[in-house]
């Protein structure tokens, strides 16, 4: 079959890498995909907002499987659109929801009712929209800090303001629901209830009527060791993770998978592709943080390598609805990636700094994300540069191996954490 991916971060370049492994795979397109992806297929340049070039792209190139990586063309409704077109009809199926299903992730509110709907453990919370800061504010005064604040739509990952500063909070509402802090994105707020627990990163893939667990991990979002700084998009990750043990992922496949699936039948509310649920572990139970309806980036980079099965067979699985007659085997080996970023990230910095060292990484798989082809090879051209992942027969051989590999690998103001997956071996019980 031939295959269009859609992104051109690390995360896609683990599908690639991944689907490119596929007995099944005749021709891999990527829009537009990364250096790193044109070892397993062929970057295109086609406008995927461009409806007419997307059809003639799908159509020309025979296309059966639309593969989305982010979540903002699913959350737009790209998988409407090309469900809609009537030159396409039955010809392709889209991994990754339609509009209504990736309101999960677009936004908080949606969730939020879905999850009490459903009865799936998550966090209190109450909604504020417009014109009603004076209530938030007031909200406030009624609830125990810490405060979660999250602005109600896509926010690229910023959007969550957590502080028990009763002060900045009455602000930071303000900003938001008046001042346009976040855009759009933020005229409405979610106020929720803070869950004290360790946080990991669980993963499904769904028809709509069935599903199957892929493998959890733990992700780490703050750019500096032991937890600290600024939020980023993430700076490594596990998996699997010690203490989300056989009982704890039960847990989460009945009590939160499930529902969710049985959830969006019974609203009538098709899904097929990924579903990424972001928990909290409170003393051994999961709550639900967030839905994502796509993979994790960087834990896609970890979660992949571990998945043995055939990444095309569960597609077409997903377009001929036998997915439950399908296999998700598991490496039981631990995988480790870690990001190699750019200095000054998540804040500025610096581009088109020579990458050296590619060539000697052993037994490692480098995901690209913020690079691009110059006149003499490959450059920097992103905060988070590229991931790299090792697996090892248990988690301190995985760290290890991929720290050797990073370290082979240089360029200017090179950074990354130094600590990834150490919390997970000092106390594997409560890490
Ligand atoms: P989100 O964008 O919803 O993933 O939130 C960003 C981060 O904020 C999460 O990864 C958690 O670390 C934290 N967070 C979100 N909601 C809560 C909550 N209710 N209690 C504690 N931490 C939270
Ligand atoms: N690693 C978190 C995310 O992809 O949203």
């Amino acid at each position: 079959m031939n295959v269009l991916l859609i992104g051109g971060g690390a995360r896609e370049h683990a599908l690639a890498w991944k689907m490119a492994q596929s007995s099944l795979l005749d021709t891999l397109h990527i829009a537009p995909g990364n250096p790193g992806t044109l070892r397993h297929g062929r970057a295109t340049d086609v406008d995927i907002r461009d409806q007419r070039a997307l059809t003639r792209f799908l159509l020309d190139n025979e296309i059966s499987i639309v593969v989305v990586g982010p979540e903002r063309p699913l959350v737009e409704g790209l998988h409407d659109r090309i469900a809609a077109d009537p030159d396409l009809e039955g010809k392709v199926t889209v991994i990754g929801p339609r509009r209504a299903g990736a309101q999960l992730e677009g936004s908080k509110d949606f969730a939020k009712g879905f999850m009490f709907r459903h009865n799936i453990p998550t966090a209190a919370y109450r909604t504020f929209g417009k014109g009603e800061l004076k209530a938030a504010q007031e909200h406030l005064r009624m609830v125990r800090p810490p405060y979660v604040l999250k602005a109600d739509g896509l926010a690229a990952g910023k959007g969550v303001i957590i502080t028990s500063d009763e002060k900045e909070a009455r602000a930071a509402l303000k900003e938001m629901l008046e001042g346009g802090r976040f855009g759009d994105a933020g005229e409405r707020v979610v106020i929720e209830e803070f869950l004290d627990g360790i946080e990991v990163s669980a993963f499904l893939i769904t028809d709509g009527r069935s599903f199957k667990m892929l493998p959890a991990a733990k992700d780490y979002k703050r750019i500096g060791d032991g937890d600290t700084g600024p939020n980023t998009g993430g700076m490594g990750a596990v998996s699997p993770v010690p203490f989300a043990d056989k009982e704890f992922m039960q847990r989460v496949h009945d009590r939160i998978a499930a529902p969710t699936i049985r959830g969006l039948a019974k609203e009538g509310i098709p899904y097929q592709g990924f579903l990424f649920m972001g928990l909290m572990n409170v003393d051994g139970e999961p709550y639900l943080i967030e839905y994502n309806v796509r993979l994790g980036d960087p834990e896609a980079e970890v979660v992949l390598p571990r998945l043995r099965s055939d990444l095309l067979d569960l597609f077409e699985g997903i377009a001929t609805n036998t997915l439950s007659e399908r296999h998700v085997d598991v490496d039981d080996r631990t995988a480790v990636t870690v990001v190699v970023a750019s200095e000054g990230y998540p804040g500025s910095y610096r581009r088109g700094m020579s990458i050296e060292g590619l060539d000697t990484v052993q037994d490692a798989q480098v995901f690209m994300a913020g690079v691009k082809q110059g006149s003499k090879g490959l450059v920097t051209d992103g905060g988070r540069v590229m991931a790299v992942t090792c697996m090892g027969k248990d988690i301190e051989h995985a760290i290890a191996n991929t720290y050797r590999n990073v370290t082979r690998i240089t360029f200017n103001g090179r950074y990354c954490r130094t600590d990834i997956g150490h919390d997970l071996v000092r106390s594997p019980q409560q890490a």
